[in-house]
């Protein structure tokens, strides 16, 4: 086929939040019960959607307008709604022509990626969110370039390094945010967040931030980046109501196009993505139709802040009991809804072999890839052994080892149950870690 001679360069990016489902189904199969850790959907941990909610979406579902097309960038009363939220922050100011409706914030990030040119670079945080990643190597054909955030340092980037491979790089044109951030769940600091600002507008670039957990912080203050962007650095700020109503399966985000005029080639850009919205025709009408009056309702303040409370007291407990661990730590949190278990020697296997069962290690083996990094031994360690689904955090392209799971579980009884599980597998992987160094140790000693 002809199509061969192009297929060899495509870099494509596994998803491991639903790759690992797969096996998580077999051994559900098997009668093991499985904690399900890997994606972030409250609705289907069984974080009920409010009454009101469901009230104003009945209502509009009974309207005809919410089974029209709307207009392609969509509904204007939805975006003027939204662009007054953003302006009311008083920082860098929009209008309803500058916020473009997608079909979930996924569909965003794919199309804006993608009229980027093939040469472009977006620098982009490691780990990152798969969506970001995916849609950069899938344009690419290459891995992304990144700049890394580490553990130690709440998961956040050192502004030095991001600096020299914007000087090193001269294709990158866009640095990439994620604030709050998946997977580390890490709240920016005002600081760093104008740090970017100043790398971005000492090299020209423009910046694409994803703050689709604006309203999900339950620790530290969040700084949106309108608020330091100021009149000069061009961005796409991206949004959406899949966490926070919650409602994933709407399928609605959107983006902001802040300081469009400032330069052609970004205000071309913006343009090309408002004309694909139009031979797209447009994106889902019903969430934008109830988007202002779920978010005017007297409820939705303290709908937020009780959420923001329940999801202080997991991360709390998970810390606690990560501190309980030899070899394990949890940074970042304070903001989204995961807590990232890292190992600290991403290079030491623990694979408790004595304590697993032999089909259980053979499972595990025939799971292996070759490369494959320690972090994977552990999450089918985890799910093999222990029925936790949770997601390796080298999948969100990192060199950090260890893993993500949800602070989404509602069933209080079931979320001890997940904590006090987890904790006895990662005490038995951290004891055969060091058997093992104790071992190399010896064997070392002898030579
Ligand atoms: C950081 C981030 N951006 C974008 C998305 C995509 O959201 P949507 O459901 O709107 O496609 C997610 C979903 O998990 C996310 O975590």
């Amino acid at each position: 086929m002809r199509l061969q001679h192009y297929a060899n360069g495509r870099t494509m990016q596994k998803y491991e939040i639903r790759g690992i489902v797969e096996k998580a189904l077999k051994i559900q199969a098997s009668g093991k019960p499985v904690f399900w850790e890997n994606i972030g959907d409250p609705v289907h941990k069984g974080l009920g959607v409010p009454d009101w909610i469901k009230a104003l979406v009945s209502k509009a579902v009974l309207t005809d307008v919410s089974y029209a097309y709307c207009d392609s960038k969509g509904i204007k009363e939805t975006r003027s709604f939204l662009a007054g939220l953003s302006n009311r922050l008083n920082g860098n100011q929009i209008n309803l022509n500058d916020i473009a409706f997608f079909n979930g914030l996924g569909d965003a990030i794919a199309r804006v990626y993608g009229l980027l040119p093939f040469q472009a670079r977006v620098l982009l945080p490691s780990p990152t969110y798969p969506a970001h990643s995916g849609a950069e190597a899938g344009r690419i054909h290459q891995k992304p370039l990144t700049y890394s955030c580490h553990p130690q340092n709440n998961w956040l980037p050192d502004l030095d390094e991001v600096n020299n491979i914007v000087e090193a790089n001269p294709e990158v044109c866009a640095l990439l945010i994620i604030n709050p951030d998946n997977p580390t769940g890490t709240v920016w600091p005002r600081d760093l967040l104008s740090g970017m600002v100043s790398i971005a507008e000492k090299h020209g670039l423009f910046i694409i931030c994803d703050e689709i957990y604006e309203n999900i912080v339950y620790e530290g203050e969040m700084t949106r980046l309108c608020e330091v962007l100021g009149d000069d650095v061009p961005a796409i700020i991206m949004k959406g109501i899949s966490k926070e109503f919650p409602w994933p399966g709407s399928r609605c985000g959107w983006v902001q196009y802040h300081n469009r005029t400032k330069c052609d080639a970004f205000s071309s850009l913006c343009d090309a993505i408002d004309h694909g919205k139009m031979t797209e025709v447009c994106s889902t009408t019903l969430p934008q139709v109830v988007i202002p009056a779920i978010m005017s309702h007297p409820e939705y303040g303290s709908w937020k802040t009780s959420n923001q409370w329940i999801l202080f007291q997991k991360m709390t407990q998970i810390r606690e009991m990560i501190a309980t661990v030899p070899g394990f730590g949890c940074s970042g949190g304070g903001g989204a809804f995961y807590a990232t278990v890292h190992l600290e020697n991403p290079d030491e296997s623990g694979l408790p072999l004595s304590v697993i069962s032999e089909t259980d290690r053979q499972l595990i083996e025939s799971w292996m890839q070759p490369d494959q990094a320690q972090d994977y031994a552990l999450t089918y360690y985890l799910l093999a052994c222990h029925g936790i689904c949770a997601v390796p955090l080298s999948s969100f392209g990192t060199t950090q080892c260890g893993i993500r799971i949800t602070l989404l579980e509602q069933d209080e009884n079931r979320f001890a149950l997940l904590l006090s599980t987890l904790q006895d597998a990662l005490k038995a992987w951290s004891s055969e870690a060091k058997k093992n160094r104790l071992k190399q140790k010896s064997a070392a000693q002898e030579v």
